[in-house]
């Protein structure tokens, strides 16, 4: 059974121990909530696989320290990953590089690049000093379920497979890190994420290497995947429509709840109430789950534009309403 542990020193010494021993434990970052294991250890890496139902050809996101280690991960640090790394390290935006010969290829999914971030959370930042290695972590959610943003989220799906899950609180972006090759000299988007496209230009030198959407976005083979389903319909309206659709989907008897900048009509259960897109991007995944406990039967949730971190809120929205 789990343990969720407060990430002072003791907490983070028994972490620690355990992920030495080829162990894996909960971890909180920025984004989300990962399930963190020796990147280095093929038979760590083959704990997460198991834990999570993961496929084993979707490969896993190894986080370091900071930008130094990035040398004992990859084979080549290309000057656009050097550029993005100064830019917006520690934080959510991960490089595709070509991996070096320390990196087992069950980290990698058997492929020939690696994925790397520095996570930009202290509990995150703390394990990995203590630890004093790469940590490959993936979502810390059961596969296809939402991605957990809080240490009971992580219990509820992988309680009865894990020893320790790390309680930081809740994460405060809310959805993944933005994905990028960035073996080129463009960065290439493989996943929407919290870093939005229109940022990734600051290191783009002139204004025709801006980033481009990758022509095979999906490239990122977790991508593939059917992803964040919830156990409910999700139905997807214009900004503004929410509670006038959830009245009336109320009115067809059916238990409806509502995402919304604006409150809840009556009869329909206020599932979350935001106040930007940002706000919206912490709290969809709790969302999510929240609605599912209330047995909604039709999450109404509407849309936002997809600029920055609205790009990547819509992109999940769109695999929940599926
Ligand atoms: O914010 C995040 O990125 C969180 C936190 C825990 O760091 N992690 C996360 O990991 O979302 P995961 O495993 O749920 O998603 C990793 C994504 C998948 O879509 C995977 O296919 C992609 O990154 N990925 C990993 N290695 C890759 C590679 N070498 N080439 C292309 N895509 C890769
Ligand atoms: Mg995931």
């Amino acid at each position: 059974m789990v343990e969720v542990l407060r990430p002072d020193t003791a907490g983070l010494q028994i972490a620690a121990r355990i992920l030495r021993t080829g162990g894996v434990v909960g971890m909180p970052t920025e984004t989300v909530y990962g399930l963190a294991a020796n990147a280095l250890d093929p038979d760590a890496i083959a704990r997460i696989f198991a834990i999570k139902g993961r496929p084993a050809d979707n490969p896993l996101i190894v986080h370091l320290a900071s930008t130094d280690e990035l040398g004992r991960v990859v084979a080549e640090v290309t000057p656009l990953a050097a550029r993005l790394a100064h830019h917006f390290w520690p934080g959510p935006l991960t490089l595709v590089l070509e991996a070096g010969p320390a990196v087992p290829s069950i980290t990698t999914g058997g492929l020939a690049t690696v994925a790397v971030r520095v996570p930009d959370h202290p509990v995150a930042a703390a394990l990995l000093d203590a630890f004093g290695g790469p940590l490959a972590a993936p979502s810390a959610n059961r596969s296809g379920r939402p991605s957990p943003t809080t240490a009971a989220h992580v219990v509820a799906d992988l309680g009865s497979d894990l020893a320790v899950v790390l309680d930081g609180g809740a994460c405060p972006v809310g959805v993944e890190s933005t994905v990028v090759d960035a073996r080129g000299t463009v960065p290439v988007v493989l996943r929407e994420g919290s870093i939005a496209h229109e940022d990734l230009g600051v290191v783009t030198a002139s204004a025709d290497a801006s980033p481009q959407a990758s022509p095979h976005l999906g490239a990122s083979p977790g991508t593939r995947y059917r992803h964040y389903t919830p156990r409910c319909e999700v139905e997807l309206v214009a900004g503004g429509a929410g509670p006038a659709r959830a009245a009336a989907l109320s009115a067809e008897g059916r238990r409806v709840g509502l995402v919304a900048t604006a409150a809840a009509p009556d009869g329909v259960i206020e599932v979350a109430r935001y106040l930007d897109v940002s706000g919206l991007a912490q709290q969809l995944y709790a969302a999510l789950r929240d609605a599912e406990l209330a047995d909604v039967e039709v999450l109404v949730v509407e849309s936002v534009p997809e600029v920055g971190v609205g790009r990547a809120v819509m992109d999940r929205l769109r695999r929940a309403a599926a």
